[in-house]
């Protein structure tokens, strides 16, 4: 058993289209600079998790694929789905590997290759991460619509504007644009959102996030391997909540906010000993597949209280210098959301921000050394809140 959990490693591939290499080879360019941090090589791990939800890639035996291509066979693998929580549910199967004394050193690696199927083909196959039956085949809704639910219910209760959405827009194509691995590196103002074509209203093109080829991967390690190794550089995963919602929206009685996203923060708070979220974490990556859901997700976590999320925007308070940052990597908006790959990104920038190696102009300030992280799966089907620690708990 390890008390402790500690991200030791940690690489990125550069997001976007991604027609230039095949799976195998978009994995390796995450995993390589991952040995090269944690100072390791494929022969020392001892277990691996693939996140990728996958099915519209050519290739779906990936943790074969990668262990036949970065030497990692005969070790053992698991390939794990979660909808768009597929990164962060890898994550939570590579920690509690190493808690329980299973594994000392685990390979969690995201990936999707999305751009291989058509974008039509794509955007029904994430609509089925709803219900099926009761939303996508007999209503037609996909994932645009299913948000746009929520964010028109959050316009109606508390007065936020599609001006208030872009907003959060721009604050993360900001940071994007400082983010050399972000699929989209360009600013762009509030009228850039306002005049794009509608989607599914009140959301428009540049309120969605894209479909994104990328790979992300993290080497946790037991303390106890840690200290073996003399490790200096490594953040610990302090705390992880899990929830899960209806997979039936119909079943929901609140669409202004995501109940299991609540219930997850709260798991994950009760863990970490925090109180005052915004006090005592010094920024977040939370899951902005839509920009709506980025201001709800602020609530949900706690950040301010219940219909307070539209003035933080409002007032730049989730810019670095404000009240806590958030997406300050781009978030999916602008960096990307290759499905199975986000929660791991996002786990990567917590490392970054903790570790102070950000890049210039989106390091944020981290004097209380704790970053979390909210990867939804679904719309709220399953969500996943992490918080990492310079200091073990
Ligand atoms: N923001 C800004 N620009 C975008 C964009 C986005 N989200 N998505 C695509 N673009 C740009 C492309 O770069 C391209 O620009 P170009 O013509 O200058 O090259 C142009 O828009 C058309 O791109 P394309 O991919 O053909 O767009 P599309 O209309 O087929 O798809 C969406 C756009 C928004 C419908 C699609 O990306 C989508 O469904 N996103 C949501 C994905 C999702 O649901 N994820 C899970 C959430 S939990």
């Amino acid at each position: 058993m390890s008390e402790n959990v500690a991200i030791i490693g940690v690489g990125h591939s550069k997001f976007g289209t991604r027609k230039d290499v095949n799976i195998p080879e978009l994995c390796w360019e995450s995993m390589k600079p991952a040995f090269e941090t944690a100072n390791l090589e494929p022969k020392d791990i001892d277990f691996f998790v693939v996140g990728t939800a996958g099915m519209w890639s050519s290739e779906q035996a990936v943790p074969a694929l990668i262990a036949e291509y970065a030497d990692l066979a005969p070790k053992g693998s698991m390939r794990v789905e979660a909808a768009c929580a597929t990164g962060n549910a890898a994550i939570r199967v590579g920690y509690t590997a190493i808690k329980s004394g299973l594994a000392d050193i685990v390979l969690v690696l995201g990936v999707e290759k999305m751009q291989e199927s058509p974008n039509p083909t794509i955007i029904e196959m994430i609509g089925r991460f709803g219900s099926y039956f009761w939303e996508f085949e007999n209503f037609g809704l996909t994932f645009p619509g299913y948000y746009a639910l929520h964010g028109t219910a959050y316009m109606l209760r508390y007065g936020a504007t599609e001006e208030d959405f872009a907003r959060v827009a721009v604050k993360n194509h900001y940071y994007g644009a400082k983010n050399p691995y972000a699929q989209f590196q360009k600013e762009i103002d509030v009228e850039t959102v306002l005049k794009s074509p509608y989607v599914a209203w009140p959301f428009k093109l540049f309120d969605c996030s894209p479909i994104t080829d990328g790979s992300a991967c993290v080497i946790l390690a037991s303390e106890e391997k840690v200290k073996e190794m003399g490790i200096e550089e490594k953040v610990w995963i302090l705390a992880q909540g899990v929830g899960t919602g209806t997979a039936n929206l119909s079943r929901r009685e609140d669409f202004t906010s995501l109940a299991s996203a609540r219930f997850a923060a709260e798991q994950a708070y009760k863990i970490a000993k925090i109180e005052e979220p915004a006090k005592e974490i010094d920024g977040a990556n939370v899951h902005d597949c839509f920009t709506a859901p980025e201001i709800i997700a602020y609530e949900d976590l706690r950040f301010c209280k219940r219909g307070e999320g539209v003035e933080l925007i409002r007032n730049e308070q989730t810019y670095i210098g404000g009240k806590i940052p958030v997406n300050v990597d781009g978030g999916l908006k602008a960096k990307g959301h290759p499905i199975g790959a986000t929660g791991v990104s996002q786990a990567v920038e917590a490392y970054k921000q903790l570790l102070r190696k950000a890049d210039p102009g989106r390091q944020a300030d981290v004097r209380n050394g704790r970053w979390l992280t909210h990867n939804v799966g679904g719309t709220g089907h399953y969500t996943y809140v992490t918080i990492y620690g310079l200091e073990k708990r």
